[in-house]
């Protein structure tokens, strides 16, 4: 970790604090945009720890409007948790106590979701417990040990998600490990995201029933301009010789990355929930809306070596709705070796952690959960309804199909999983996911196990515009 990360943390909270909402907020060191490109990788800053208790991390978040050199048009109104695009990173440790003291300066209703945490309902920030405008809520949760990985946190309240967090409201939520297999080797965070700007360089938000609103529904939002957290087309460095481990969150609303550096391969070491428990070589990674990975990048071997991450086609529509230049890879960020060589980097140990396997064996129940355009099994989203009931402490499988032809991705609230097999076949190995991407006419089997915490969790397709569509359920733990 750089300690640029740390310093403008506080710039952009007292910043925040100090902006009435609607005044607008000025750009903050962090995690500013320079469309024109080829700057060095900013990342958001680190949320302030305002606990000095041991294993305690309090922080405060402020969701309000601002106005940030975001897009190509340069200021522009954003929606920000404390003033940032990505919103500031919250860090914790395995087992840390966590206090979010929130505000909500929106001029609607809003939540923060802990996507991937497991954690108890009241904290869950789903659509059962919005926030009102001017409302404050503290959010509390104990990180279980055995969960370090890279989660993100973002807005959910009924309807209004991909509002939201195409506005700005989202950022990343890194859990570490006190025992890391990768400790000392140098980290660096990419939030990716797109979006879209009219012709003032405002972020587009198409009219009702437009045609652009009705591709969006159908496809989930989309944008030209692709971000790595604000910046277009950034560059990271690295010394001959070092490896870098990079935690990728895909905060887009719908987009799907295909990743690959042409010409070099990358280590695959994690997913949503955390490491593997070997690293594989591999020559690119999905990571579909909500996922994350983790990778192990490595550098030229003698310095003036450049390379492209870029995001290849990846073909997830319809055809009637599949943008034009679907299949044109687009460069994302350069990876540019220099410095002198590296005579020590840190190594990717082949054994990384364990991951223990949940037993089908040990299953209670198997259900199938079907989805279609908008829909899971049948049904739109109410939440005076519960879908499926099981007790707590079961262990069950879900089988999702997905019967139309365009792929969704499929999240569940509050536990973490581990998926069996896609279309029969089984899974190379083991990871903890929260997602999974149920790709057009296939069929996804995973197990989880309610451990800890009764309460109404939702399972949903992260397309955040078949989110708020109402392609969402309701699972009821006892
Ligand atoms: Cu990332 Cu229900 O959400
Ligand atoms: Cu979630
Ligand atoms: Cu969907």
């Amino acid at each position: 970790m750089t300690s640029a990360r740390t310093i403008p943390s506080l710039v952009t909270l007292a910043l925040a604090l100090a902006t009435p909402a609607g005044a607008g907020g000025q750009s903050n060191a962090g995690a500013l945009s320079d469309a024109a490109g080829s700057s060095a990788l900013r990342e958001p800053p680190v949320l302030e720890n305002l606990s000095s208790e041991p294993g305690v991390v309090e922080v405060r978040l402020v969701a309000a409007p601002a106005t940030l050199a975001y897009g190509p048009g340069g200021a522009t109104r954003v929606l920000a948790f404390n003033g940032s695009v990505p919103g500031p990173t919250l860090e914790a440790r395995e087992g840390d106590r966590v206090v979010v003291r929130f505000r909500n300066e929106l001029d609607e209703p809003t939540t923060i979701h802990w996507h991937g945490i497991h954690l108890p309902f009241e904290a869950d920030g789903s659509p059962f417990h919005p926030v009102g405008p001017g409302e404050e809520h503290v959010y509390a949760f104990t990180v279980p040990p055995g969960t370090a990985g890279t989660y993100w946190y973002h807005p959910h309240p009924h309807h209004r998600t991909t509002h939201q967090v195409s506005h700005g409201l989202f950022g990343a939520l890194i859990v570490r490990a006190a025992d890391d297999p990768l400790a000392g080797m140098p980290e660096r965070l990419l939030v990716l995201h797109d979006n879209r700007f009219d012709e003032t360089g405002a972020i587009d938000v198409p009219e009702r029933r437009s045609l652009q609103a009705r591709i969006d529904d159908e496809n989930g939002r989309e944008g030209d301009v692709l971000f790595v957290n604000s910046q277009v087309g950034p560059v990271i460095d690295i010394r001959p010789g070092e490896a870098q481990r990079w935690r990728i969150v895909n905060a887009s609303a719908a987009r799907v990355y295909r990743l690959g550096i042409p010409g070099s391969t990358m280590v695959h070491v994690g997913s949503d929930g955390g490491l593997f428990e070997r690293p594989t070589e591999v020559e690119e990674v999905i990571v579909a809306n909500s996922e994350r990975v983790e990778v192990v990048v490595r550098g030229g071997a003698a310095g003036g070596e450049e390379a492209t991450l870029q995001a290849l086609p990846y073909d997830r529509y319809i055809p009637q709705t599949r943008p034009r230049d679907w299949d044109t890879p687009r460069d994302l960020l350069t990876l540019r070796t220099a410095g002198e060589p590296l005579a020590d980097p840190v190594r990717v140990p082949e054994i990384l952690r364990e991951v223990a396997p949940l037993d089908p064996g040990s299953a209670s129940a198997a259900r199938l959960v079907v989805l279609t355009q908008g829909m899971i099994n049948n049904r739109k989203m109410d939440m005076a309804r519960v879908d499926i009931t099981a007790p707590l402490g079961a262990t069950e499988v879900w089988e999702i199909e997905n019967l139309v032809g365009m792929d969704h991705p499929f999240h569940l609230h509050g536990f973490r999983f581990q998926v069996i097999d896609r279309n029969g076949v089984a899974v190379p190995f083991r990871s903890w996911k929260d997602t999974v991407n149920v790709p057009k006419h296939e069929r996804v089997r995973i197990i989880v196990r309610y451990e800890d915490f009764a309460g109404k969790w939702m399972f949903h397709c992260h397309i955040l515009n078949h989110e708020d569509m109402g392609m969402m359920g309701v699972l009821e733990i006892t």
